[in-house]
């Protein structure tokens, strides 16, 4: 499997709010910048194509694709966050507690097959996220919007299955 398969060739919905809802902005920060949100898949993907795209270049340039579909992920939902009337800072607010990201949220494993298999588990608790977050903001426009983010993460899941066929 090539780098260019990394996007479906499917287009966004426009990133737009229906009105300014401070909850659901503080909502969308644990999908922006929380411990298994878009800033920390990013940072995950783009630190395992660092430490594999000199051994395998293929693999890396995949690994450097998805990196870049989920900094795209990441400025939907800050775009919708700052459209909500939110900050978009790196953190997650609740109760007015700020927590911000942290680096520690980027597993540090250099075992492809491992990582490739906490990419998985990752990828599927984002789309569960996301399905709660679709049943608990009611705006059909970012719904729209999170719904279309869902199938990339399918992808992206069917893309770290067949690399681990592969290296197994
Ligand atoms: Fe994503």
């Amino acid at each position: 499997m090539g780098h260019n398969d990394c996007e479906l060739n499917l287009s966004y919905p426009p990133v737009e709010v229906t009105e300014k809802n401070c909850t659901y902005a503080c909502l969308l920060l644990n999908d922006y910048a929380g411990k298994n949100g878009e800033l920390t898949a990013l940072t995950q993907y783009f630190y395992q194509y660092l430490i594999t795209k000199y051994k395998y270049i293929n693999f890396g340039e995949t690994l450097e694709c998805i990196a870049i579909c989920e900094m795209r992920h990441m400025e939907m939902l800050g775009e919708l966050i700052v459209q909500l009337g939110g900050n978009p800072l790196y953190r997650t607010v609740n109760n007015r507690n700020n927590q911000f990201w942290c680096g520690y949220n980027v597993s540090s494993t250099q075992d492809i097959i491992r990582f490739l298999k906490e990419n998985i588990q990752a990828e599927n608790i984002a789309i569960k996220n996301y399905e709660a977050r679709i049943c608990q903001i009611n705006d059909s426009k970012i719904q729209k919007v999170l719904e279309r983010i869902i199938l990339d993460e399918k992808h992206h899941i069917n893309i770290f299955s067949s690399y681990i066929d592969e290296f197994i």
